[in-house]
């Protein structure tokens, strides 16, 4: 059992195998935050914050001299002292914004029960803390979710609205935590299109510290993600806290240290511009947030985030399944392209170990260029005059899937879908709404727009013999208005648009269980928990040069597991960096993700196709590690001259290692790479290398010569064997 509640001490004892978290509900009924961290048993902790200072700190009562500024809160409300980042705030019928949420009940549920309409992890024990406020007759929710065997506990809340008036929820947390200590750093994820993810650390401070999104994406700019760690925390020691949302849309987290020494860290939907008009009876659910532990640095911290997300957020039919090697022809033809081009693209790829080729942009309504035609996801006869039959029917011939891009969620000004219905994109009124690479976003808070993609999509799904899936969004919100809604919910419109999406997703993805999607958004400007919920694997970037990849995969991987990162084998020169890098390197770095190629095969040579055929061979050989295998980050490129990784079977028989050195200089020096996570007693046979001991291999390490070539990269298995 990892959730019990003490009734003499009034506290909740939550507890994995490697940490605990511990709260109670004070004398007030306010619940008060004790404990978060390396497992503990379960001592009394009331006496924790029992008689804290308070001079100049308003008290809710004068008498005892206790100010709710001081207390550490599993929620915090507004206007009642706490001065710190209020977690709700509500506007009553009345005007009045203040809030005084108080204990009720609780109750200990055996099945986590699912968010009604969002993605969450699935689960078991969970815990449901009730909430009144008796002034404006609300209730709060706050669900805490255990993970026994990983360092992580899943929470939520849902406001209920029990008066006989509306109420305005102009904000609400999905989590706060309020840590006895302020000596930290921050971590996050910032970035830009082609640049995602790349680590950014900075020293926590009196000022608030936010990691956010107002662009209805969770964005190229800041991934919905922080870590708040020791100031001396490094990839393997240190205690690090990770806090993670699965969700899409506009968000923020936010951290401060306050005048106490205590750090607060909150985090939901962003406030800025959402309101929520609650009626009578109502209830408003909070997307789900992730928090998890590691008393050893960023690395365990990253497995932990790996192993939940496999085992409990990504579709189980797919998560440790082998994923498909794809030929995208995006970056070979862009629009220019026809059946014939098609046809023999594919035929290129015959025999070469290449399972499904992917039709990208281009394949609908007048599409050529990036002008027209979204939202008419019909063929575009002129350029594929057999239809998508013709391709299939290639592709069966060449015993290859077949997949196809679509961007559900977008219209183009110049398209039939805009011409029969004008009023179905995101806009203001009386002005023209922005465009961002020449098109508008559908209003998917109307669902009358997502009930008319369900069919449109759901019909090529059925009408064609499609596998593959690769789901895009080109562009971000602006305006946030939706023709659709009343006035008085306009502030709803981009929270709306995120269940609207998250709705199609769900059909689709549920009457089309056999059909493998891939998230995308202009590159990976949508990689977060929520879209793996539904997509198994995301397309990382459109960066898919081997040395900004580096980057690119060691900063996404800080959270996400492998599996989930799409990297692809580019054309050189590069198309978005323009340089150029081995071939092998290319593959090498692909390895290390869900792999595919976007190379335009007409321009290989006899020996490139040997070095695909290889490629392929072992990728498939480590599909097993790549899915379910433990990470460990060796070397980083942010801080050096070499990226180095390894991913290591759970059982420690096998792994598979990667090194790429950035830059070649002239007399350097010979980096010596200890590796990770082996079995300190069992030997390792490494190809070419020879034989060694686990513990040579942890504490030696192996070198590597110093002549490696500008980007070049080192790519081997290391078995256990018998000796
Ligand atoms: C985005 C995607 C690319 C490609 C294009 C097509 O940029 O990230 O992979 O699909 O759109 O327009």
């Amino acid at each position: 059992m990892s959730i019990r509640f003490c009734e003499q001490n009034k506290t909740f004892y939550l507890a994995g195998k490697e940490y605990s978290y511990i709260f109670r509900v004070n004398d007030e009924g306010y619940l008060e935050h004790l404990y978060y961290g390396k497992r503990l048993s379960e001592e009394n902790l009331s006496w924790m914050f029992e008689k804290m200072h308070c001079s100049f700190s308003p008290c809710y009562m004068e008498w005892k001299e206790i100010s709710l500024n001081v207390i550490p809160q599993e929620f915090a409300t507004y206007g009642r002292g706490d001065y710190r980042i209020p977690s709700v705030l509500i506007k009553a019928h009345n005007g009045s914004r203040i809030t005084d949420f108080r204990y009720k009940t609780h109750t200990i549920l055996q099945e986590k029960p699912a968010i009604l309409g969002m993605p969450t992890l699935r689960g078991g024990e969970t815990l449901v803390v009730t909430l009144e406020d008796k002034a404006n007759a609300l209730e709060l929710d706050l669900y805490y979710t255990v993970y026994e065997e990983i360092s992580a506990v899943a929470r939520r809340s849902v406001i209920r609205n029990g008066g006989e008036s509306a109420v305005s929820v102009l904000k609400i947390s999905s989590f706060n935590l309020d840590i006895n200590r302020a000596d930290f750093d921050s971590v996050a994820l910032y970035g830009a299109p082609t640049r995602e993810r790349e680590i950014e650390r900075t020293s926590l401070s009196h000022h608030i510290c936010e990691v956010s999104s107002t662009r209805g994406a969770s964005s190229h700019q800041a991934n919905p993600f922080m870590v708040l760690c020791d100031k001396n925390a490094d990839e393997y020691n240190g205690e690090v806290y990770g806090f993670n949302l699965i969700y899409s849309g506009s968000h923020s987290i936010k951290a401060q240290a306050t005048e106490i020494g205590f750090t607060r860290i909150s985090g939901g939907i962003n406030e800025q511009d959402f309101s929520w008009l609650l009626g009578a009876g109502e209830s408003f659910e909070t997307p789900e947030a992730v928090l998890a532990y590691s008393d050893s640095g960023f690395n365990k911290l990253s497995q932990q985030f790996h192993d939940l997300y496999r085992e409990y957020l990504i579709n189980p039919n797919f998560s440790y399944k082998k994923r498909p090697v794809l030929l995208n022809n995006w970056e070979s033809t862009y629009f220019n392209f026809d059946e014939k081009k098609l046809c023999d693209l594919i035929e290129k790829a015959k025999g070469t170990g290449i399972d499904t080729f992917v039709l990208d942009d281009g394949w609908f309504g007048k599409r050529n260029d990036d002008w027209s035609s979204l939202g008419d996801w019909f063929v575009n006869r002129d350029k594929l005059p057999g239809g998508l039959t013709a391709i299939i029917e290639k592709c069966r011939e060449c015993n290859i899937k077949f997949g196809l891009w679509f961007e559900p969620e977008m219209i183009s000004e110049n398209s039939d879908l805009f011409r029969a219905h004008p009023n179905w994109h995101i806009a203001a009124p009386n002005v023209k709404a922005c465009k961002s690479r020449h098109q508008w976003m559908l209003d998917f808070a109307n669902p009358d727009v997502v009930e008319y993609m369900k069919k449109v999509i759901g019909e090529m799904l059925r009408t064609n013999d499609i596998s593959y899936v690769k789901w895009d969004a080109n562009r971000t919100m602006t305006e946030f208005c939706s023709p659709y809604l009343p006035t008085e919910r306009q502030q709803e419109t981009a929270h709306r648009y995120m269940l609207g999406v998250y709705e199609l997703a769900r059909y689709l993805t549920e009457t089309f269980p056999n059909v493998f999607f891939e998230g995308c958004a202009g590159g990976g400007g949508r990689f977060d928990p929520a879209m793996l919920y539904y997509f198994p694997q995301i397309w990382t970037s459109d960066n898919s040069d081997a040395a900004c990849r580096a980057y690119i995969q060691y900063g996404t991987s800080m959270c996400y597991p492998l599996s989930a990162m799409s990297g692809h084998i580019s054309i050189c020169p590069n198309h978005q960096v323009g340089r150029v890098t081995p071939m092998q390197s290319r593959m090498d770095m692909a390895s290390f993700c869900a792999t595919g190629y976007e190379l335009n095969l007409h321009a290989l040579t006899e020996e490139d196709f040997l070095k695909i055929s290889s490629h392929i061979t072992f990728y498939n050989g480590i599909q097993d590690l790549i899915l379910r295998g433990d990470l460990y980050r060796l070397l980083s490129p942010f801080e050096g001259n070499y990226f180095s990784q390894m991913v290591v079977s759970k059982d420690k028989m096998r792994a598979v290692f990667i090194i790429m050195k950035m830059f070649a200089k002239c007399n350097d020096v010979y980096p010596f790479v200890k590796l990770k996570g082996l079995d300190k007693h069992k030997y390792y046979s490494i190809e070419g290398m020879g034989t060694f001991k686990g513990d040579v291999l942890m504490n030696v390490g192996l070198r590597f010569p110093k002549n490696m070539k500008d980007f070049e990269t080192k790519c081997f298995t290391i078995e256990a064997v018998e000796t």
